[in-house]
C-alpha cells in the first residue's frame, strides 16, 4: 500500500465556487440533518474536480465545517480512498495497479515504464508538466490485468511495449482511446467467441 503524499504547496483559502455551491445545496438535502456527514464523499468529488484534481488541506477544513464534522475524521476519509489526490497531479494522471492479479502479469513494468518516461519517482510531475503516476491497489478490473487507470478511463490488457504507446502519446499531448490493447470488447473472451459451443470448436 502506498502512502500518500501531501503537497509542500498549500494554499491558504479555499471555498468552493458558484456552481459548486449550488451542487453542495443539492446533496446535502439527499441526507437528514443528523446525518450529513454522508455527503463527505461528494463534497471532497466537488473539492477535486474544482482544485485541478487535488485537495489541499485547506478544503478539508472546509469540507469539515460544512458537514460540522472534525478535520481528522474528514482527513481519515481523504486518506482512505486512492482516488483523492493529496498533491498536485499531471494534466493526465496515471494509476498503476500493482495488486496481486496485475502483480503476477508483470505490472510491475508498467510501473517501470512510467519511471523511466515520466517522473523516477511517484507523485512527481513529468518535465514538461503534463502527467504523472502513482501506483494503487486492485481497480477492480482484475480480468483485463494488467491495467492502468488514466484520468476516469481505463487501459487494459497490456504489456510494457502497449504501456510504452501510451504514455509516449500523453507526454505528446493525445490520449489514445481507452480499453483493451487486445482488442477485447469490454471483458468478453478473444476472438470474438461467445459461447461454449464456440471455445470447444475454436
Ligand atoms: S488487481 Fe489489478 S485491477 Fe484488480
Amino acid at each position: 500500500m502506498t502512502i500518500k503524499k501531501i503537497s509542500k504547496h498549500q494554499p491558504e483559502t479555499f471555498e468552493f465556487n458558484e456552481e459548486n455551491l449550488i451542487l453542495f445545496q443539492k446533496e446535502i438535502k439527499k441526507y437528514p440533518e443528523t446525518k450529513k456527514a454522508s455527503a463527505v464523499i461528494s463534497l471532497l468529488y466537488l473539492v477535486q474536480k474544482q482544485n485541478n484534481n487535488w485537495i489541499p488541506l485547506i478544503a478539508i477544513k472546509y469540507v469539515a465545517k460544512l458537514l460540522s464534522m472534525s478535520y481528522m475524521q474528514v482527513y481519515e476519509v481523504v486518506t482512505f480512498y486512492s482516488m483523492f489526490n493529496l498533491t498536485p497531479v499531471g494534466k493526465y494522471f496515471i494509476q498503476v495497479c500493482t495488486t496481486t492479479p496485475c502483480m503476477i502479469r508483470d505490472s510491475k513494468k508498467i510501473v517501470d515504464v512510467c519511471k523511466k518516461y515520466i517522473s523516477e519517482k511517484p507523485d512527481q510531475i513529468s518535465e514538461n508538466k503534463i502527467c504523472s503516476w502513482t501506483e494503487v491497489e486492485c481497480l477492480g478490473s482484475c480480468v483485463s490485468a494488467p491495467m492502468m487507470q488514466i484520468n476516469s478511463d481505463y487501459y487494459e490488457d497490456l504489456d510494457e511495449e502497449k504501456a510504452e504507446e501510451i504514455i509516449k502519446n500523453i507526454l505528446d499531448d493525445k490520449l489514445p482511446p481507452p480499453g483493451s490493447a487486445r482488442n477485447r470488447k469490454n471483458t468478453s473472451p478473444e476472438n470474438a467467441r461467445t459461447t461454449l459451443l464456440e471455445v470447444k470448436n475454436a
